[in-house]
């Protein structure tokens, strides 16, 4: 079947049915209805890795902070990444900042509004330019992400991922084809919304859809097997051993992250990695700890699972006679100023309690 093919007739069915199901689910959102390009750019960058209920403090306490452009360019990229503390996958905070700063000098402070204009911002794929260009511009850009091709896939009976060009395209045209050209915002909103909360990848509620009638895999028993499942690769394990270097006064040793691997740029106590969970023979290079330093059994472990990696943290501590040299050192209270990834932002108090 190419859908092509699909008459404007089936396509306003879906487009009915699916407005009647939102329209008796309404799903409250701070970027809901939102047209302020800046606004919708931020919660579509921050929606990308993140669940709603997730991004949805996080946006509010972001457009707090830097209520507009002019305030995101302004910022520190440190105070941003402060505020993304936690939300994972920093590049998005990275590129955000970066791109602030290029509209309000090089663009007039004007954001882009045209959808290949959109399309050119970093951090911005085919999925975010389409719900940007929607929501901020009312231009009609159907968006197409995992959820969409749930839903269209249960719908339709289409049996293919879109991991491959040929699949992709299909499921493009077709949302394409679907997309209400006059309400591409109420549209775009609409289908994300139905494939977040009804046509759920477990469990779909359909005994309350109101689109399962026309709904080929509804109606052949096929939810289940619809979409096909993609083949995940395992997660790579990583085993990082922190060292708590605390001089007397309660100042510790901090340092930044390098590029290239996870957590860019965020800050961490010094490091080594090891292949097991067996405690590391060697010292993290570049602190003098004195040779007989005890280094006894790690107080604390913890673990974060992130998209394609699993690190687990073994935590020792390591009591300086005096304040070492040549680090950046920081008071065991002060802390909470420097962006860390969550595997240690998390046990900051801890930290707080034992020195101070
Ligand atoms: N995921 C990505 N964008 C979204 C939006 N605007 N509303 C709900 N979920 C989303």
């Amino acid at each position: 079947m190419t859908f092509s093919k699909i008459t404007e007739n089936r396509a306003n069915r879906f487009r009915r049915a699916l407005y009647s199901w939102t329209g008796e689910h309404p799903r409250e959102m701070p970027w809901k209805g939102e047209r302020d390009p800046y606004k919708v750019w931020l919660s579509e960058i921050m929606l990308q890795q993140t669940r709603v209920e997730q991004g949805m403090p996080y946006f509010n306490r972001f457009i707090r902070r830097f209520p507009d452009v002019q305030a995101l360019a302004k910022a520190s990229i440190k105070q941003v990444l402060k505020q993304w503390e936690g939300l994972g996958y920093y590049s998005r905070a990275r590129n955000l900042h970066e791109t602030a700063r290029w509209i309000v000098r090089s663009q007039a402070g004007r954001f882009p509004e045209e959808y290949s204009s959109i399309l050119r911002m970093k951090g911005v794929g085919p999925y975010t330019a389409a719900a940007i260009a929607s929501f901020a511009f009312g231009l009609p850009h159907a968006v197409l992400d995992g959820n969409v091709h749930r839903v269209l896939s249960r719908y339709f009976g289409i049996d293919q991922t879109m991991d491959h060009r040929a699949g992709k395209k299909l499921f493009e045209d077709l949302a394409d084809r679907l997309l209400d050209k006059e309400q591409p915002a109420r549209f775009n909103q609409a289908i994300m919304d139905f494939g977040a909360l009804c046509c759920t990848p477990k469990n779909p509620d359909c005994t309350s859809c109101y689109l399962r009638n026309q709904c080929f895999a509804f109606k052949l028993d096929r939810i289940g097997q619809l979409p096909p499942a993609k083949k995940s690769k395992p997660r790579r394990i990583r085993h990082f051993h922190y060292f708590i270097v605390a001089d007397p006064g309660g100042q510790v040793v901090l340092s930044r992250r390098p590029a290239g691997d996870v957590w860019p740029g965020l800050y961490e106590f010094p490091k080594v990695e090891t292949d097991g969970p067996q405690a590391p023979k060697v010292r993290p290079a570049g602190v003098d700890l004195p040779p007989r330093a005890k280094i006894g059994k790690a107080v604390l472990t913890d673990k974060q699972v992130l998209s394609h990696q699993v690190v687990h943290g073994y935590f020792y501590l390591v009591r300086m006679p005096e304040t070492p040299k040549n680090q950046l050192t920081q008071p065991v209270d002060k802390l909470n100023r420097f962006p860390m990834p969550g595997i240690l932002a998390r046990s900051r108090k801890f930290w707080k309690e034992l020195l101070s």
